[in-house]
């Protein structure tokens, strides 16, 4: 549906007025009424990377899901205020790794003989409480652009992985883009005692996987991509790495936001892709390629936005807004400073990875 007209007046008024004290942040599955609004848009890696580009900004208001928002105030400086302008933005994913299940699970390793060799690996789409035991532990955080060379850091400094939470991109990453096998990979369930695994089990493991997903992308089955071959005799298909297995390993391509639409702008005209990720994602890029001659469509026939992301609409983003030109800093997302230091570790071994 098209935004409101008085809404789009009223962000762009309160944009004005706020100037260079605002910096907007907005991630590629925002709506499009908010996008547009954006000063910067990107995958997880850009946005925690150029979160720190506007020190002179008062406020930060990150278009995205909170684990964003809290890797946006790790890495700002101390002045600057963090904004969601919905605090119900969260992500399913990241909600699957608790602070308490990990430090269980690290007492698991550590009962199998295994916690001294192993590095801890975090996706990005996790609490800052998570970063931090990533932190404390020697490890890194990645994100879907360079889920392999935190990996290969990672086995530079250890025998195995602890990557938490999504075990897909875990998994994909270790057997798709680095010759792993299967059978090199176990799942750590915890809601089971002891992960559900046995420690010989631990042992013999390189990829201790976190059993965690992302629903968004769960839906897409190895179906998906059989039907739409089918239908669309020589489409390339191109799919997110969180992504189960079979997915990702019929793909054509396989990559994170950005990547997903850099290889579209690099297509030739006349080329058809179907794309595995959120939907607001892929129908801009189905319109804003179509009048280029690139065919664009959904890789599944079912809708598949994801809901929290879809939680910052135009009036929350209005609203946090025009709150900060009335001097109300509303929605702050604020780390405490311990979680911080050990969060901000993790991540700048990420920002350092070559
Ligand atoms: P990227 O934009 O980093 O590819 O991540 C996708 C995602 O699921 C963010 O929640
Ligand atoms: Fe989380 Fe999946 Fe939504 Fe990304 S798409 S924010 S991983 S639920």
């Amino acid at each position: 549906a098209p935004s409101d007209p008085d809404l789009v007046e009223r962000a762009r008024a309160a944009k004005e007025k706020l100037g260079e004290r605002v910096f907007v942040l907005g991630h590629h599955y925002q709506r499009d009424e908010v996008i547009q609004f954006a000063d910067v848009t990107g995958d997880s890696f850009k946005l925690a990377r150029d979160a720190a580009a506007r020190p002179e900004a008062e406020y930060i208001v990150f278009c995205g899901v909170h684990f964003m928002a809290e890797s946006a105030d790790i890495l700002t400086n101390d002045r600057q205020q963090v904004v969601l302008p919905d605090l119900a933005a969260g992500c399913s994913m990241a909600d699957m790794a608790t602070a308490e299940q990990v430090a269980e699970c690290w007492d698991v390793l550590a009962e199998a003989g295994v916690a001294d060799v192993t590095v801890p690996v975090s996706y990005m789409n996790s609490s800052a409480d998570i970063k931090a035991f990533t932190g404390r532990h020697g490890g890194t955080i990645c994100t879907s652009s360079n889920a392999r060379r935190a990996l290969d850091w990672a086995f530079s400094q250890g025998e195995k992985v602890l990557f938490l939470p999504d075990q897909h991109l875990g998994r994909n990453t270790a057997v798709r883009d680095m010759g792993m096998s299967l059978e090199d990979c176990v799942v750590y369930n915890p809601h089971k005692p002891g992960g559900g695994l046995t420690a010989e089990e631990l042992r013999a493991a390189k990829m201790i996987l976190w059993r965690g997903h992302c629903s968004v992308h769960g839906r897409f089955t190895l179906d998906s991509v059989n039907d739409v071959r089918e239908r669309v005799p020589g489409i390339n298909v191109l799919v997110h790495p969180e992504c189960r297995h079979e997915v990702v390993a019929a793909a054509d391509h396989v990559g994170s936001t950005e990547y997903i639409i850099k290889t579209l702008e690099a297509a030739p005209a006349g080329s058809k892709w179907a794309v595995g990720t959120e939907l607001n994602l892929v129908r801009r890029l189905a319109n804003r390629f179509a009048p280029e001659g690139k065919e664009v469509v959904f890789l599944d026939r079912t809708v598949c936005f994801c809901s929290t992301m879809n939680r910052i609409d135009l009036p929350h983003l209005v609203w946090a807004l025009e709150s900060l030109v009335d001097g109300k800093v509303v929605n702050r997302i604020q780390v405490d400073p311990e979680t911080e230091k050990f969060a901000k570790l993790a991540l700048e071994r990420m920002l350092a990875l070559p």
